[in-house]
């Protein structure tokens, strides 16, 4: 069953299309691998689909709803976006304690304290970093402010989960730690999940379908073992050898 779908969906900056997708069908429960060279457009395709910014045009299908996005409103949007987590390619984090950076969009949904509490100590403990708790957000190392970003928007069990390149400057131990975490809430919670990775392991390791954008388009697009395997496309078979040049 279809979760997210996008249909004519255009981006422009300037004058300059960086995202050009006819139809891209995502459906529930599966981890989609979204690889492409620098400036390809994946980024923009995520801020997209989380309503972060408008394309010029573009309607989605998500969570049961049809929306027109260039004219949704503040509302509409907000209330949708509340169903999703994302972490950003390079996430910030608010001025405060490890626990009320996790805690704040519980806050936002209006949440009781004691349950706040509990989702809050139960996504620490499922990134291993509940004795951070009390530490200065500001403070953390990049692997662990990383893990926390996965946790904040893990805290309300999303339906949808997007990630940008969330593990790109990230040690053996803490990429292994990050896609144990995705697999985990994968199997127990049946969450979508978007990862963008320049890391084509790590795609192979986790995709169970994998996308090549390249130029703001989707040139490819299919299960990962023939994805990676038996590439259909010129493009993608030098991208997956090493011989794109960017
Ligand atoms: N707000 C903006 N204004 C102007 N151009 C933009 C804006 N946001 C993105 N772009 C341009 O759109 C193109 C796609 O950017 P995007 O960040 O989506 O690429 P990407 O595939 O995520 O690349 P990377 O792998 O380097 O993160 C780039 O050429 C970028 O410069
Ligand atoms: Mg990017």
């Amino acid at each position: 069953m279809s979760q997210l779908e996008l249909q004519n969906l255009v981006v422009a900056y300037d004058g300059r299309t960086v995202l050009d997708v006819e139809q891209i069908i995502f459906e529930r429960g599966k981890i989609y691998g979204i690889v492409g060279p620098s400036g390809a457009g994946k980024s923009t395709l995520l801020r997209i689909i989380n309503l972060l910014e408008k394309p010029s045009k573009g309607s989605m299908h998500l969570f049961g709803t049809d929306v027109e996005l260039p004219s949704l409103t503040h509302s509409k949007g907000l209330a949708i976006q509340r169903q999703m987590g994302y972490v950003a390619q390079k996430p910030s984090m608010f001025h405060a304690t490890v626990f009320d950076n996790v805690a704040l969009g519980l806050r936002y949904r209006k949440l009781d304290r004691a349950r706040i509490q509990s989702l809050v100590l139960e996504a620490l403990e499922l990134v291993e970093l509940s004795h951070l708790a009390a530490q200065r957000a500001e403070t953390l190392s990049g692997g662990e402010a990383q893990r926390i970003a996965l946790a904040r928007a893990l805290v309300f069990k999303p339906e949808l989960l997007l990630l940008d390149e969330p593990t790109a400057s990230l040690d053996p131990y803490n990429i292994t730690i990050f896609e144990r975490v995705v697999q985990m809430i994968h199997q127990q919670q049946q969450t979508t999940v978007l990862i963008i990775t320049h890391n084509l392991p790590q795609a192979r390791r986790l995709a169970h379908v994998c996308l090549f954008l390249l130029d703001g388009r989707v040139v490819e697009y299919g299960e990962t073992e023939t994805f990676f395997n038996r590439p259909a496309c010129r493009e993608l078979q030098d991208f997956v050898s090493g011989r794109m040049i960017c």
